[in-house]
């Protein structure tokens, strides 16, 4: 973090990098195109006691202000401490408590929601569609919060768990992992983890690799559009990473593991 004359810039995330600012307890940031309804929802999610998210503040300008959620977000390379079972287990269980929250808050499946990441199934709530470690906030070694709702789309609870599974496990490569998190975790051993701690049914269990590889298929689109619109951002990070063939690396590496993951899940 550094100081700017919005106040502190505050580090991490790709798609508004270097124009996330906080004030005390607000968060200053380049709105989203359907930042009402957002703030609508969180506000909803509130009303229905669920802490584990920011609440919009204001909204104008092409900017929005967000409650400052108190904790630690993560950063590639990520540390130890948010990927032990413990981390993961909490992560699960907050996806968990958006979604039951979430399935009451009503919001227009209409509106003008930024699809970009969103379930090609559509679906009945509100997903997060990014839950990456960045937009995650932990206290005292659990996850506590989301943030960055920018790419909220109505969806399946499915896909949002779909979307943790292949960040928090992770279900990458050997190679893009080592990159990015730390040696020796187990990704059969915590994906289970993953679905025991969110309470996955076993139909979803069942559907869950499959959906797996269709987000990080959207995860790649929503990549290339991102280049291809000239942002820099993201044309560095795929450079940094090798280029198109750390996609088809993971995308092959999903679809070679398909059963094993299967199997992690059933028995
Ligand atoms: N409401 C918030 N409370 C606490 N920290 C926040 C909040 N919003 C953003 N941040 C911090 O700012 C960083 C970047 O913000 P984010 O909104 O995720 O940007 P981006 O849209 O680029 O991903 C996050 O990784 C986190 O550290
Ligand atoms: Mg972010």
């Amino acid at each position: 973090m550094s100081a700017g004359a919005g106040g502190e810039r505050l580090a991490g995330g790709m798609a508004n990098a270097g124009g996330v600012f906080r004030r005390g307890g607000v968060v200053d940031r380049p709105a989203s195109r359907n930042a009402a309804g957002v703030h609508a929802y969180l506000a909803g999610l509130r009303e229905r006691g669920f802490d584990g998210a920011p609440l919009g503040v204001a909204l104008g300008g092409g900017r929005e202000q967000l409650t400052y959620v108190e904790g630690d977000v993560a950063l590639p390379p990520f540390p130890a401490r948010v990927m032990t079972d413990g981390a993961l287990r909490s992560v699960g269980r907050l996806l968990r408590r958006l979604h039951d929250a979430g399935a009451d808050v009503p919001f227009d499946p209409g509106a003008d929601w930024d699809r970009a990441l969103a379930d090609p199934a559509g679906g009945p709530l509100l997903c997060h569609n990014d839950v990456c470690p960045e937009n995650v906030v932990f206290r005292g070694g659990h996850a506590v919060a989301l943030i960055d709702f920018d790419l909220a789309a109505p969806g399946r609870p499915l896909w949002d768990v779909a979307m943790a599974a292949r960040f928090w496990v992770p279900m990458l490569d050997p190679v893009s992992a080592a990159a990015q998190y730390p040696a020796g975790l187990d990704p059969l051993r915590r994906l289970r983890l993953l679905a025991d701690a969110y309470g996955l049914t076993p139909d979803e269990r069942a559907d869950l690799p499959a959906v797996v590889e269709q987000t990080a298929a959207a995860g790649r689109c929503f990549v290339e559009r991102r280049v291809a619109d000239g942002d820099l951002a993201y044309a560095e990070a795929v450079a940094r990473q090798g280029g198109w063939a750390r996609w088809d690396r993971a995308q092959a590496w999903l679809v070679s593991r398909r059963n094993a993951y299967a199997a992690a899940l059933r028995d």
